[in-house]
């Protein structure tokens, strides 16, 4: 009992760390990795017993042709994603780069049970553009990289401790990140501000705050946010704790190849002589039950029409659709 209460807290403290900035996590003691055999993923399970080996786990395998239409997945409202100094600081944190937001961000609607507070992002990534390394994936394939926006209830008012407790107490939103077509260098401008920040945070812990000036809808420019696929999972880093209602959405952002092999290239898990941080995410976990969104899919009229009368067929035979 005392063991599993041990464990339970170092999962809360991770997790916190995970989180929020780094001032309370001197105590991180879990010490995992993407880049060693002795701490990478296929540890997880092992070092982090409590949720890693758990059977709802994150990232999945997305597979559009099983993914079943809920009505209820309308549109989000998004909150201070316009604002143009809701971006306070950037940091490496030796796994990621997280990009952490002021107050007063937010996500709503979308059938989240109420609004979710959203505190950072952060992002997965391969090694440049020619080695995808985002998180999940879409009929197998891997995107260049991903981008993790972490929110939390609100209700919660920032304990972290409530919101890993509650299966949907966190609501993450995944964004794939592909590489841009033609010959374009450093588009969009406002992924170009925001990579001009790597080589101030080269080493672990370093971090620098963000001149005001970009947005989280500039960031996310191009991707229709009705289009969406929807599951239950976790959260993909130790302690891996399943309480993340998941949102990925369909279409990419799009950013050229220069400005993605930045972080292959500048950021270093420790500082330069360590590794540079390549591959920084999980292998995929065993499927979920995964629905989309209205309008997931762009179908010809057509398609539509076909889907209408199979639909009409199915329900003639006496088919539960
Ligand atoms: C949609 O929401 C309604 C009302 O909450 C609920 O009864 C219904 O089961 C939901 N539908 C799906 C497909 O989840
Ligand atoms: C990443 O790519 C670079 C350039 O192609 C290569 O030198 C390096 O070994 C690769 N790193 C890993 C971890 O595969
Ligand atoms: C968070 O909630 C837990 C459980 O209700 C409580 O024990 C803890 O003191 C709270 N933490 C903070 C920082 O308020
Ligand atoms: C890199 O970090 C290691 C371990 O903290 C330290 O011993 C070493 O001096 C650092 N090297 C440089 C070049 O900063
Ligand atoms: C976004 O997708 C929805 C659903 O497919 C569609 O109705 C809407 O027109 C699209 N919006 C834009 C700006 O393309
Ligand atoms: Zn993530």
């Amino acid at each position: 009992m005392c063991l599993e209460l041990m464990n339970s807290l170092v999962a809360a403290v991770l997790t916190v760390c995970a989180l929020v900035s780094s001032v309370h996590c001197a105590s991180e003691s879990i010490a995992w990795c993407y880049h060693l055999p002795s701490c990478n993923d296929n540890t997880w399970p092992t070092i982090s017993p409590q949720y890693c080996n758990g059977n709802q786990q994150s990232p999945i395998n997305i597979v559009p042709a099983s993914a079943k239409f809920n009505a209820n997945l309308t549109d989000f409202t998004f909150k201070n994603f316009n604002s143009i100094s809701a971006l306070e600081s950037i940091k490496n944190t030796g796994k990621t780069v997280k990009v952490t937001f002021g107050s007063g961000v937010q996500v709503s609607g979308g059938d989240l049970s109420e609004a979710y507070d959203s505190l950072q992002f952060h992002l997965h990534w391969g090694n440049g553009s020619s080695v995808p390394g985002s998180e999940h994936t879409v009929d197998g394939k891997r995107y260049p990289m991903e981008l993790h926006i972490v929110n939390v209830k609100a209700s919660y008012n920032g304990n972290t401790t409530q919101a890993v407790a509650d299966s949907k107490g966190l609501a993450a939103l995944g964004f794939f990140i592909e590489e841009m077509s033609g010959t374009a260098t450093g588009q969009p401008a406002s992924w170009k501000t925001l990579t001009s920040y790597l080589t101030n945070i080269k080493d672990k812990d370093d971090s620098v705050s963000i001149a005001s000036g970009i947005s989280l809808d500039d960031l996310l420019d191009g991707v229709n946010r009705s289009r969406y696929y929807r599951y239950l999972g976790s959260l993909t880093t130790p302690a891996c704790n399943e309480a993340v209602v998941w949102t990925v959405f369909k279409e990419p952002i799009k950013v050229s190849k220069d400005l993605i092999d930045l972080f292959s290239t500048t950021m270093y898990v420790t500082n330069s002589s360590s590794p540079l941080m390549t591959n920084v995410f999980r292998k995929i976990q065993p499927e979920q039950p995964v629905t989309e969104s209205a309008g997931s899919s762009i179908r010809s009229a057509s398609t539509a029409w076909y889907s209408l009368g199979l639909m009409a067929l199915s329900l003639a035979l006496g088919r539960k659709w």
